[in-house]
């Protein structure tokens, strides 16, 4: 299968928090905030894929700033690394300024989802040739997060993670 760049799945998603997606501090709800991305990553999954795509995995997120009701939230995805069935998704959450329109960085998040045939079978992906510097880092670091990922799932020994063990020992 032709590699592919992270660019080509590039997906960027812009939407306002209304008042029932906030939490009782009239911010943005962390569970629609979740649902978003989930929205954002499959669709960068499946312009990778060019297959139907599941959820395997949340990795990380990190929730650093408030998002105030009103907000106008942009998130943008794109597929870091693919595996044989699998791929990662690398997400920023960035939030506009209503005055300026200056983009301030409020979250990041990092999701796995795994092409899937018609009864829900693993089906192969092409691989990620990266890019830029940013890509290259990121592409680099996936094969240490999907280790830590499938030890946390108890899919995977930690003895065999190898390169968590890297981690470790340097
Ligand atoms: C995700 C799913 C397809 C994996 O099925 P499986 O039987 O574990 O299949 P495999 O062992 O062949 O794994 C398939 C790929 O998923 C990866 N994977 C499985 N669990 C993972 C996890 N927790 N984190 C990261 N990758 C994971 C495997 O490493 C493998 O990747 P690779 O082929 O690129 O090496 C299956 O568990 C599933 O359908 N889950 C439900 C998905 C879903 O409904 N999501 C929405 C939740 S509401």
């Amino acid at each position: 299968m032709q590699p592919k760049t992270p660019s080509q799945s590039f997906t960027t998603v812009t939407d306002m928090v209304l008042p029932s997606e906030t939490n009782p501090l009239n911010n943005l709800f962390g569970g629609e905030l979740l649902a978003r991305m989930d929205r954002a990553a499959s669709i960068a999954a499946r312009r990778h894929s060019r297959r139907i795509v599941v959820t395997a995995s949340v990795n990380h997120v990190a929730f650093n700033r408030m998002v105030p009701l009103g907000s106008v939230v942009t998130i943008e995805a794109q597929v870091t690394r693919a595996f044989k069935t699998s791929m990662e998704v690398y997400m920023d959450v960035w939030v506009e300024d209503r005055e300026s329109g200056e983009r301030t960085k409020a979250n990041e998040a990092i999701y796995s989802f795994v092409a899937v045939d018609d009864t829900g079978q693993p089906i192969a992906v092409a691989p990620i040739n990266p890019e830029s510097e940013l890509e290259k880092e990121r592409y680099d670091a996936a094969l240490r997060r999907k280790q830590l990922s499938l030890v946390l799932a108890g899919k995977m020994k930690a003895t065999d993670a190898t390169e968590l063990k890297a981690l470790f020992a340097e």
